[in-house]
C-alpha cells in the first residue's frame, strides 16, 4: 500500500473554513500532522454579519481529535491578517487555500454595484490578498502549495450568477499566472471547480443531493495538490461525489482567412467558418508559448511569403522592440537535464547514423567498446534550456504577433559529451541585431557537466517583422559564418533521409508538430511535414566526422551553420566540404532540387595529434586503477594456478560519467598471467564494460555481477560464460 501522505511541520490556512468545504479541508489537514489556521469571517452565505461561532467550532473539533489549529475571524480582504495569524501561531506558512466564499445571485439586468463588488472582494480580491501575504514567505523558504476555488458557474456561466461567474473565472486566471511566476521557487498553485453540499448550494440543490455530495469527497483531491511530493502545478480540476476530472484549453486548426497585400473582410471569416469550428485535429495549448507560437507562423507567413526562408524552431517568443537593449545581458533560469545512452543513441539515429556502415557502430551500439555521444548532441540540451519558456522570461521582450527562425547555430565542444549524464544550462542574451526586415537575437548557452564547461551554443533567432528600431546591425559577439572557398568541392558525402527522419529526429526533443502533422505543415504554409533544421545539421556534422577524424569526437572542436532552406524527409543530403588546415568548409544541397539547405557553414576539428581531453573527470582518479594494479601484484604469486583454473583473457572497459576512461586487460591464459593497461594484447575471450563505480561495488562484493549484468550496468561480449568466472577472480585477488 501506498504510505500515508502527511502534512507534519507544515503549516495550513484554509479561508473560510467554519463550514462546508473549508471545514472538510481543516479537519483533514489537521488529522495528517498539519498545524492549520481555520479563518472564517462567519457572517452568513451572502456576506452579512460575522461572527467567531464558525472558525471556533472547527478548532475545537480538531484540537478534540488530537489536531493543532489555530482560528482566525478576519474577512480574506485583511490578508496580512490571516497570514499573520499563521506566522504567530506556528512561525511559517506553506499551503493556503483559498475558499471562503458567498453568493450574491440575481439576473443581470437585476445585478447592484454593491453585489457585483463584494462577490469580487470576497472571491478574487480575497484571493489575491491572502495569497499575496503569503507569497514572500513562500519564495523564501522555496515552497509553497496554493489552490484556488473557481466553480462550474465561471467555466460555462450560469443563470443568475454573472457577478460570481466573472469572479470565479478570475481565479483562474490569477491560478495561471501565479503557477508560472512561482515555478522556480517550488511554489505551486492549481485551481479546483468543487461540487458538494453546503449551506451554500442548499438553497439551489435538492436535501438530497446536498446530503450526497459531501465535502469530505472533495478534500481528498486539495490534500493531494498540496502535498509536496505533488509536481501539478497550473492546472484545474473539476470535482465532486467521488469523481475528479482535469480540464484544458482545446483549439481548433482553425483557418488562414486573410492573402498578402488583400484587405481581410467578415466574408472572408464567414467563407471559413465551418473551418475555423471545426475541432477535427484540434490542438490543446497549454502555454501562452503554445497559444501565440504556430498562430505566429501562421500569420507572419502570410505577411512574408516567399520571405526569410529558415529553420522553424517550435518556440516562438517574439518581441516588441521597446526593451531590446535592456534584454541583452539577461540571464534565464539556470536548467538542468539528465539524458541516458537512450537519448545518445536516439539522437545519432535522427541524424542518420546507421549500422550500414559499421563505422557508425560507436553511435548507436552501448555495447561498443568505444561507444560515444556525437558532438552534435550538444545542441539538444542548451536547445530544451530555452524551450522550457525561457525566451519568454526575458523581460522587456513583451510577446506579440512575429515570426520566429532559427536562423544559425554555433556549438563548440571542449569536452566530448559523455554518453550518459546531467548537463546543467545557463543562458544568457548575448546580444540583439536590428536587421532591418526583422530582429536576431543572440543567445549564449553554456553547458557544464557538474563544474566543468562542457560546450558552447550561440542560437541566433530572427524574429520577422521586428526590426527597423534603430539598433545595432552588428556585433562583436557574433560567430560569424564564413564564405566558401571559390573551388569545386574535395568530398561530397550523401545520405538519404527517410521519411521517418523528422519523427524520429523529435524524439530528442524538439516537438514542434510542424515537423510532424501534415495539417500543421499546411497551416504553416509548406506542403508536408519538413525537417528539422538541427536535424540536417546533425547530418552534415555526421559527413565531416566520416570524412576528415574516422568518426573520432575527440577531435571535434565546433561548428558553424546557417539554415537557408527547408528540407523535406525523405529527400538525399548531400554534403559538400572543402578541407583548409583543420577547417572543413562545407555547404548541404538537397540532391534532387540542387537548393542549398545549410550555406557557408565550417566544423573545426583538432588535429589529431591534439585531441580534447578524453572526458570530464577521467584520469588518474579512476578507483579502478588501483585495483587493477593489486590482481597485477598478487598474480605474481598464484598467478600459474589461476591460469590453470580460468584460461581467458579479460578486457575490461571502465567508463566514468557515462564515456569511455580506460581499457585494461587481465590476462589469465598466458604464462602466470598479466594484468596491464590497455586493450589485449592478442585478442580477448571475453570484453567486460563497467563503470568505475560499479566496478568498485563489484570489488567490493557489493554488486553481484550476474545481477549487474542483468541490469545492463555490466556488459559482456565474446565468451560471456567466462565472466562467471569473474566473482572468483575479483573477490580472490582484490580484497582490498
Ligand atoms: P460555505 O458557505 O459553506 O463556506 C464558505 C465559508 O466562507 C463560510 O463559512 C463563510 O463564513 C466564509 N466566508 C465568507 N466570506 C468570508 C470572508 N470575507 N472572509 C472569510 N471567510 C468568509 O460554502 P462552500 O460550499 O463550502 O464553498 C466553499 C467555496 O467553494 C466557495 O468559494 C464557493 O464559491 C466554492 N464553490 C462551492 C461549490 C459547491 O458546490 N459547494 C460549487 C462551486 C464553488
Amino acid at each position: 500500500m501506498a504510505s500515508q501522505l502527511r502534512f507534519d511541520g507544515r503549516v495550513v490556512l484554509v479561508t473560510g473554513a467554519g463550514g462546508g468545504l473549508g471545514r472538510a479541508y481543516a479537519l483533514a489537514f489537521a488529522e495528517r500532522g498539519a498545524s492549520v489556521v481555520v479563518n472564517d469571517l462567519g457572517g452568513d452565505f451572502k456576506g452579512v454579519g460575522k461572527g467567531s461561532q464558525a472558525a471556533d467550532r472547527v478548532v475545537e473539533e480538531i484540537r478534540r481529535r488530537g489536531g493543532k489549529a489555530v482560528a482566525n475571524y478576519d474577512s480574506v480582504e485583511e490578508g496580512e491578517k490571516l497570514v499573520k495569524a499563521a506566522l504567530d501561531a506556528f512561525g511559517r506558512i506553506d499551503v493556503v487555500v483559498n475558499n471562503a466564499g458567498i453568493l450574491r445571485d440575481r439576473s443581470f439586468a437585476r445585478i447592484s454595484d454593491e453585489d457585483w463588488d463584494i462577490i469580487h472582494r470576497v472571491h478574487l480580491r480575497g484571493s489575491f490578498q491572502v495569497t499575496r501575504a503569503a507569497w514572500d514567505h513562500m519564495k523564501k523558504q522555496r515552497y509553497g502549495r496554493i489552490i484556488m476555488t473557481s466553480s462550474a458557474s465561471g467555466i460555462y456561466g450560469n443563470f443568475g450568477q454573472a457577478n460570481y461567474s466573472a469572479a470565479k473565472l478570475g481565479t483562474l486566471g490569477l491560478a495561471n499566472t501565479l503557477a508560472i511566476e512561482g515555478r522556480k521557487s517550488n511554489i505551486h498553485c492549481n485551481t479546483i471547480a468543487p461540487n458538494a453540499g453546503s449551506r451554500m448550494t442548499q438553497t439551489v440543490m435538492p436535501e438530497d443531493l446536498v446530503e450526497a455530495l459531501k465535502p469530505e469527497y472533495v478534500a481528498p483531491l486539495v490534500l493531494w495538490l498540496c502535498h509536496e511530493s505533488c509536481e501539478e502545478n497550473g492546472s484545474l480540476f473539476e470535482v465532486g461525489a467521488g469523481w475528479i476530472g482535469k480540464l484544458r484549453w482545446e483549439r481548433s486548426l482553425g483557418a488562414i482567412v486573410r492573402k498578402r497585400n488583400q484587405p481581410m473582410t467578415p466574408e472572408a471569416v464567414k467563407a471559413h467558418w465551418e473551418k475555423i469550428c471545426d475541432f477535427d485535429n484540434a490542438s490543446k495549448p497549454q502555454s501562452i508559448q503554445d497559444s501565440t507560437g504556430s498562430i505566429l507562423e501562421v500569420l507572419s507567413k502570410v505577411d512574408s511569403e516567399g520571405g526569410v526562408a529558415a529553420n522553424h524552431t517550435s518556440h516562438a517568443a517574439s518581441a516588441a522592440t521597446a526593451g531590446f537593449a535592456g534584454a541583452v545581458g539577461y540571464k534565464l533560469s539556470s536548467f538542468s537535464s539528465t539524458y541516458t545512452q537512450l537519448e545518445t543513441i536516439m539522437y545519432a539515429l535522427g541524424v542518420g547514423a546507421s549500422v550500414k556502415d559499421p563505422k557508425d557502430l560507436k553511435f548507436v551500439y552501448e555495447g561498443s567498446s568505444d561507444f560515444s555521444c556525437l558532438p552534435t548532441f550538444g545542441v539538444i540540451i542548451a536547445q530544451k534550456s530555452m524551450m522550457n519558456g525561457g525566451l519568454a522570461e526575458i523581460p522587456g521582450l513583451s510577446i506579440n504577433f512575429a515570426k520566429v527562425l532559427h536562423g544559425e547555430q554555433y556549438l563548440e565542444l571542449y569536452k566530448p559529451l559523455p554518453t550518459s549524464g546531467t548537463l546543467r544550462c545557463e543562458a544568457v542574451v548575448a546580444d540583439v541585431l536590428d536587421k532591418g526586415s526583422g530582429v536576431v537575437i543572440l543567445m549564449d548557452v553554456y553547458s557544464y557537466s557538474g563544474k566543468e564547461l562542457i560546450c558552447y551554443n550561440q542560437f541566433s533567432i530572427f524574429l520577422v517583422g521586428s526590426g527597423g528600431f534603430g539598433g545595432k546591425r552588428t556585433s562583436d559577439k557574433v560567430k560569424e559564418a564564413v564564405a566558401l572557398p571559390n573551388r569545386p568541392p574535395d568530398n561530397v558525402l550523401t545520405d538519404t533521409t527517410s521519411l521517418n527522419q523528422a519523427a524520429l529526429y523529435r524524439l530528442s526533443g524538439d516537438w514542434n508538430p510542424l515537423h510532424i502533422d501534415p495539417n500543421f505543415a499546411n497551416l504553416a504554409g509548406f506542403d508536408k511535414p519538413i525537417l528539422h533544421g538541427l536535424c540536417t545539421f546533425g547530418f552534415s556534422a555526421r559527413h565531416v566526422l566520416r570524412q576528415f577524424s574516422d568518426n573520432d569526437v575527440s577531435r571535434f572542436k565546433a561548428i558553424k551553420a546557417r539554415f537557408a532552406k527547408p528540407v523535406y524527409p525523405g529527400q538525399t543530403l548531400q554534403t559538400e566540404m572543402w578541407k583548409e588546415g583543420d577547417r572543413i568548409h562545407f555547404q548541404t544541397k538537397v540532391q534532387e532540387t540542387g537548393d542549398v539547405v545549410i550555406s557557408n557553414a565550417y566544423v573545426d576539428l583538432l588535429p589529431a595529434s591534439a585531441t580534447l581531453a578524453k572526458t570530464p573527470s577521467v584520469g588518474a582518479e579512476l578507483q579502478s586503477a588501483l585495483v587493477f594494479e593489486e590482481i597485477g601484484r598478487r598474480l605474481k604469486d598464484v598467478g600459474r594456478e589461476v591460469v590453470k583454473k580460468v584460461n581467458a583473457v579479460f578486457e575490461w572497459h571502465i567508463t566514468k560519467g557515462g564515456a569511455p576512461a580506460a581499457k585494461w586487460t587481465i590476462d589469465l591464459k598466458n604464462g602466470s598471467g598479466k594484468v596491464y593497461q590497455g586493450p589485449a594484447k592478442g585478442s580477448a575471450d571475453t570484453t567486460i564494460i563497467i563503470s568505475d563505480e560499479d566496478f568498485m561495488e563489484v570489488v567490493l562484493g557489493k554488486l553481484d555481477p550476474q545481477k549487474a549484468f542483468f541490469s545492463g550496468r555490466l556488459k559482456a561480449r565474446g565468451n560471456i560464460m567466462l565472466s562467471q568466472k569473474l566473482e572468483m577472480i575479483l573477490k580472490d585477488y582484490a580484497k582490498l
